[in-house]
């Protein structure tokens, strides 16, 4: 073979060989894919007609095919390929468990969006409880931490690396979660694009492009977990021996926990929207302000406030259309949260191995691969294990670190999406309030916009009050 068809030969195989990397592309998106246009009613007789792209794999290497799927609808309004419309990203994660793809629901946020002109995006994600068997016949847990918020980043990275073709505007994508999924919307807003996520995401193929989001929706966020026992004690252990009626070794747990969170509140160094310091000292009545404004809300609104709430309405004006709150007893507020629901018990996140044996989601989640819960914190670890020095293991911490936004916000690598909108319900006692309101008081201390609210008498839930979520979205948008 002569030199120059030697040189022609290897020329043709690498063109060739591009030319299949390039038409193979795993992550390519099918416009033409759709399945036939279908109805989705109302209950309010509305209904929306669109198209469905359903069980895509958006990531190049698919550990779990069940859950590493993403579905995109289009409503009618939105047909043709349009690039302007808005994309409305729900993930489905509760409990920090894997969570499947789903279709729109007229019950939630996403069947609302369809019916308002966005694209709706609802990407399965591995989670505590994914596993795989292996050949040789062991189970593999694959979604422990952070694999489920891997997943959500490597659905939006798909979303972007079709960017022309898919319909819909990926530079307006805004997530949507509840719960555990409240606390991945707010990691998909607080940790875009960030190199930490980076070797998880090329592990799993994720498609290399940019997964920064335009506007985060979290209601009532499980997040900043490593702080989220001593948070829960602080706030709570005034009823321990009340109405919540722990045993000695309990409250001794409690005790111990809320001693050590004033010293982390003020190691934040947050400040109060007018600008001054917010600590310890002044923290409840900071809290107060919020449950305040959300009682006089629901008061305009035309809500009864019972007594048994602790809330002081002007007594001048009871009963007139110009009555307002005044204060809240927080010991009386939070016996009546009790009543409705039974608080957890100490520690309430890392609790696996400490009064009790059975981990919690958070344990679970940050639980190794052979299927074992892990504490995730010192002082659980040192109770769980009877040594006084005992700390998690450094990649432990640095799973806990990539699955807290708070350890992002501000930090100048992230791109953090400056359009919040968290809730966490007034009786939610799923965990603190101060977890909302810390993430909430980190982000406009950043000079993000942030709209924020402790919704009365709701609880541990999301989807709710549409209209204001859809009117803010129209706002930013
Ligand atoms: C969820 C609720 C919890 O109380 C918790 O600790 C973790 C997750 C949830 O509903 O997703």
């Amino acid at each position: 073979m002569s030199k120059t068809t030697y040189l022609l030969l290897i020329l043709t195989a690498f063109i060739l060989t591009q030319n299949r990397a390039f038409t193979a592309d795993p992550l390519a998106f099918d416009p033409g894919m759709h399945a036939p246009e279908r109805t989705l009613d109302f209950p309010d007789g509305k209904s929306v007609k669109y198209r469905a792209y359903e069980h895509i794999y958006y990531v190049a290497h698919v550990v779990d095919p069940v859950y590493q799927t993403l579905n995109l609808y289009v409503p009618e309004s939105a047909y043709g390929n349009n690039t302007q419309t808005p994309i409305f990203l729900k993930t489905n994660v509760g409990g920090y468990m894997a969570s499947k793809a789903s279709q729109p629901s007229a019950t939630d946020a996403t069947g609302r969006a369809l019916l308002e002109g966005y694209i709706v995006v609802i990407p399965g994600a591995r989670g505590s409880n994914s596993t795989v068997i292996r050949a040789a016949g062991d189970t593999l847990w694959t979604g422990r931490a952070p694999a489920g918020l891997i997943d959500l980043k490597s659905a939006i990275r798909y979303l972007r690396h079709n960017k022309a073709t898919i319909p819909g505007d990926t530079e307006k994508i805004i997530t949507d979660g509840t719960s555990a999924g409240g606390a991945m919307s707010s990691l998909l807003g607080a940790t875009g694009n960030h190199p930490a996520y980076e070797p998880y995401l090329k592990a799993v193929g994720a498609a290399n492009e940019r997964d920064d989001v335009f506007a985060a929706v979290c209601y009532c966020p499980i997040t900043d977990l490593e702080h989220a026992d001593m948070a829960y004690e602080w706030l709570y252990s005034p009823t321990n021996t009340g109405t919540r009626s722990l045993s000695p070794e309990q409250i001794a747990i409690s005790n111990a926990l809320a001693a050590s969170y004033p010293a982390y509140l003020n190691s934040l160094n947050l400040r109060k929207p007018d600008g001054s310091p917010l600590t310890a000292d002044n923290y409840i009545a900071y809290m107060k302000s919020f449950l305040i404004r959300s009682a006089q809300k629901a008061r305009n609104e035309g809500c009864e406030i019972p007594p048994e709430t602790g809330v002081k309405l002007n007594t001048g004006f009871r009963g007139s259309p110009g009555e307002f709150v005044v204060d809240i007893d927080l010991e009386v507020y939070f016996n009546y949260i009790l009543n409705k629901r039974q608080l957890k018990t100490p520690p309430a996140f890392d609790q696996s191995g400490v009064l009790i044996d059975r981990p919690s989601p958070e344990n679970s989640v940050f639980g190794d691969e052979t299927g074992n819960a892990v504490n995730f914190t010192a002082f659980s670890l040192q109770k769980a294990t009877g040594h006084a020095s005992a700390t998690p293991d450094p990649s432990t911490i640095e799973k806990v670190r990539l699955m807290n936004p708070m350890s992002f916000i501000g930090d100048g690598v992230s791109r953090t999406t400056p359009n919040w909108y968290i809730r966490h319900g007034a009786i939610d006692r799923d965990t603190g309030f101060q977890i909302s309101i810390n993430l909430y008081t980190k982000l406009i201390n950043n000079g993000y916009n942030v709209d924020f609210a402790l919704p009365w008498n709701r609880g541990h839930s999301g989807d709710y009050n549409l209209d204001d979520l859809f009117e803010w979205m129209k706002e930013i948008l």
